[in-house]
């Protein structure tokens, strides 16, 4: 069993086989990924204690196609209400013989404290900690990537918006960098692109002309509020109008850019509506790779093909 937390110190040959893997169930089925027996009489646990629409949905379907038996402990309706701590929880959950539980958190570090705290006899998958790591959306973001352009050589990739507080596009950084991408920009307000960042490979553009010119791949992210804490920022109206994705502005990119969003989208704010279900957008198609990447992922931490982990992170409370 090996734990999937972090992207950081997993090599070029790691990341391609994750896709390959993601790309061999995709193939089963084309549309559909077809299930196979791969965890089979294993016990997949869901513990999401911040919203998820896709990744719960998708590690869910994943595991069912990988024939585990995978349970979603709702958290506002669990004993954690009357005081249980979290470790208390965890112990429960694994006399139940739990193999596999899926954790996302709004903390920092929270799936690393969950790892450290586990029997060994339990893989902590990483759906999204904090500002940290999300893995498993930036693989699956990767998968996107190349099944729409071929490769990853000589690509210029856009990621546009709040960085600061993304999981997303740190774990983005960690992938292309790996994966050979050298042309990776980070465009958005100083208040959400902090200079900081380029010590992690990229570029910082303040201008959304300069950062979109000619780009193959556009990723927007949304202004994550519930993670700002008061800080100084740009309205909604103000942000639309200078770091908005409109088809005015996608212009600015390579002809047969594609545009990406992790989700959820919000409207008129970082994206227009003709753009998000334009001809451009693949954002369906990422939630769509989400369930074969993660089936990768949940089969190779199963069969202890992955060791991910992060002890520079510590969990902010
Ligand atoms: N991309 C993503 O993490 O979406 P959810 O919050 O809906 O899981």
């Amino acid at each position: 069993l090996k734990h999937f937390l972090t992207l950081d110190g997993l090599d070029k040959t790691i990341l391609t086989e994750i896709l390959d893997r993601a790309e061999s169930f995709l193939s089963m089925g084309e549309q559909s990924v077809k299930k196979v027996p791969l965890l089979r009489g294993k016990t997949v646990v869901n513990l999401f204690f911040e919203n998820s629409t896709r990744t719960r949905t998708t590690f869910e379907l994943a595991g069912k196609r990988l024939s585990a038996d995978v349970i979603n402990l709702n958290i506002e309706t669990s004993a954690t209400s009357k005081g249980e701590s979290l470790l208390d929880t965890l112990k429960n959950l694994e006399a139940m013989q739990s193999d596999m539980f899926i954790v996302r958190h709004s903390d920092s570090g929270a799936a690393h404290f969950i790892a450290e705290h586990c029997t060994p006899n339990v893989a902590i998958i990483n759906a999204g900690d904090g500002r940290h790591a999300h893995p498993t959306q930036a693989m699956l973001d990767m998968l996107t990537i190349r099944r729409h352009k071929g490769s990853f050589d000589g690509l210029k990739i856009a990621i546009v918006g709040d960085i600061l507080h993304s999981r997303v596009a740190r774990s983005q950084l960690q992938a292309l960098t790996t994966l050979g991408v050298s042309d990776i920009r980070l465009v958005g307000p100083k208040t959400l692109v902090p200079s900081f960042f380029a010590e992690m490979g990229a570029t910082i553009c303040h201008d959304l002309e300069a950062g979109l010119k000619d780009v193959d791949v556009v990723v927007m992210l949304r202004l994550q509020k519930e993670r700002m804490k008061g800080a100084l920022l740009p309205s909604e109206s103000e942000f639309y109008r200078l770091y908005g994705l409109t088809e005015e502005t996608l212009a600015w990119a390579s002809p047969d850019a594609i545009v990406m969003h992790p989700g959820p989208i919000n409207r008129g704010v970082e994206i227009s509506s003709e753009v998000a279900d334009g001809k451009h957008s693949v954002i369906l198609d990422q939630v769509t790779n989400g369930i074969a990447v993660r089936m990768a992922v949940m089969s190779m931490a199963m069969s202890g093909q992955l060791q991910s982990d992060d002890s520079s992170v510590t969990r902010d409370e």
